[in-house]
């Protein structure tokens, strides 16, 4: 058949993880329990999970056959120069710096970047990045274009960074305050909206006019390469492969979270050019994560991202995951629920507020509706608004909302079938019939920083 209603999966499934509905009474007390805050349910309690596309994937048959082949050795693994091969054929810097994830790449980076006082660029931050530069008293800004915040318009690189706000934000910050320029492909905080390679190209070319080094977020590099092939002009005839060399190319360095686009459980590096800031960053590496040969790894692990970095780039992978995202999106969007336009790549974005149109912001729509989905339907979301990103302004001592208060439905890596993401789409439906009925959210207790991960609500009468 030439075009299927549905994303067929492109692979069979050789061993099943058993999962269960849980009753109803079951969860309402398990939310109680939780301080409804859905980190706190035991993921046996979940029937299906979109908290998260990260570190979620199913390995494939080769991977799990490369575990075997692991070198545990502590220096100079062969697994390491496996894993260093495989990320220079594709990012091509000079220095591959392994670590346990994401954020420890960007800990270590920041730490021996980033100064009291900097500011840092980035198109949006994801809450990790931020964190990492504002616990160095530094500040994160986001510099996306309105588009980015604008749910309705769908555009095919609604992830680009501003370019004008860039070189006001250029011109108004002394040179020495700007320790680098980030970009996150794809833009995970923005509706997982890719970045065009034209923008890529252009704030290259900004950073290298400037002095300043130009590092990407590169945990979602293949979908957004994929959507660079699909989207933009003249590259529908190259590979993702080559596409994403040439991403690469124009950046100094990169951060990876293996978690997404290297299908894996576990994994992290940066990606560098710049030898002697590689010296700086493996001397930290030895002293928080581990020898440069593994950084926090076993040898096992990094075997598995070098076989995930070569399949996350083939094209019957890459057009069935964005085909699947689209197949949810599209389900929701004809039913009438609020989405944000066009569907991203790893996830699909409620708009909370319009679903619970009763419910102001300070009282956490996107939370309320998360505890609601998974009291209907035990499936597990994640919220992107008011409890992740509200800030208190120090001036006023007021809260200040982020723009957009959005359920993020992230979907695993190979893990889940058409039939559930069918459960999902009908239990939103059904929600939305009785939305009304769903009750607002205060706080009761919140941490300093990355307070969403452990938050405690109740319920508002
Ligand atoms: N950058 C981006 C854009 C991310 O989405 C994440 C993680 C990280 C960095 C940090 O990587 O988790 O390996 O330390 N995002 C996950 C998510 C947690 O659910 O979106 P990590």
């Amino acid at each position: 058949m030439e075009n299927p209603r549905v994303p067929l999966e492109p692979y069979k499934i050789k061993s099943v993880e058993p999962i269960r509905l849980c009753s109803r009474r079951e969860r309402e007390t398990l939310l109680e329990k939780g301080g409804n805050n859905l980190f706190n349910i035991p993921a046996e309690k979940v029937f299906v999970d979109l908290l998260t596309d990260s570190g979620t994937s199913a390995m494939s048959q080769d991977q799990w056959a490369e575990l075997m082949r692991g070198d545990e050795s502590y220096a100079g693994s062969r697994s390491y120069l496996r894993f260093e091969e495989a990320v220079r054929r594709i990012f091509g810097h000079s220095h591959v710096i392994p670590t346990h994830q994401g954020r420890a790449a960007e800990r270590i980076l920041f730490q021996t970047l980033v100064k009291p006082g900097d500011r840092v660029p980035s198109n949006i931050h994801f809450d990790t990045t931020r964190a990492n530069i504002e616990v160095r008293d530094a500040v994160a800004v986001d510099l996306a274009q309105d588009l980015a915040y604008d749910p309705d318009t769908p555009a095919a690189f609604k992830g680009d960074m501003d370019l004008e706000r860039l070189s006001n934000f250029i011109a108004e910050t002394p040179r020495e305050k700007i320790p680098l320029i980030l970009l996150t492909i794809t833009n995970n905080s923005g509706g997982g909206q890719p970045v065009s390679l034209a923008n890529i190209q252009a704030v290259s070319r900004v950073s290298r006019a400037q002095g300043i080094p130009f590092f990407l977020d590169a945990c979602r590099f293949a979908e957004n390469a994929y959507f660079i092939k699909t989207r933009e002009s003249g590259q529908a005839g190259r590979s993702v492969l080559e596409i994403s060399q040439e991403i690469f190319s124009w950046a100094d360095g990169a951060t990876m979270s293996a978690k997404k686009d290297a299908l894996v459980n576990i994994g992290g590096f940066i990606s560098l050019n710049d030898a002697s800031l590689a010296e700086r960053l493996r001397n930290n590496l030895i002293v928080s994560e581990g020898f440069p040969t593994y950084g926090g790894l076993a040898g096992r692990d990094l075997e598995a991202v070098a076989q995930g970095l070569e399949e996350v780039m083939q094209d019957t992978y890459l057009e069935h995951r964005l085909a699947q995202t689209a197949y949810l999106w599209g389900r929701l969007h004809e039913a009438g629920i609020p989405v944000y336009s066009p569907p991203g790549g790893h996830a699909v974005y409620i708009l909370a507020d319009r679903f619970l149109p009763h419910i102001p912001r300070h009282q956490f729509p996107g939370q309320a509706l998360s505890v609601a989905l998974y009291r209907e339907a035990g499936v597990r979301v994640v919220e992107i608004g008011g409890v992740m990103f509200a800030r208190t302004d120090k001036k006023s001592g007021k809260e200040v909302f982020p723009p957009l208060e959005l359920i993020r439905l992230a979907i695993p890596r190979r893990v889940y079938t058409v039939s559930h993401l069918d459960y999902v789409a009908e239990a939103l439906i059904a929600l939305k019939e009785k939305a009304e009925t769903v009750k607002g959210l205060s706080i009761v207790y919140q941490a300093p920083h990355l307070r969403h991960f452990t938050a405690r609500f109740k319920p508002v009468d």
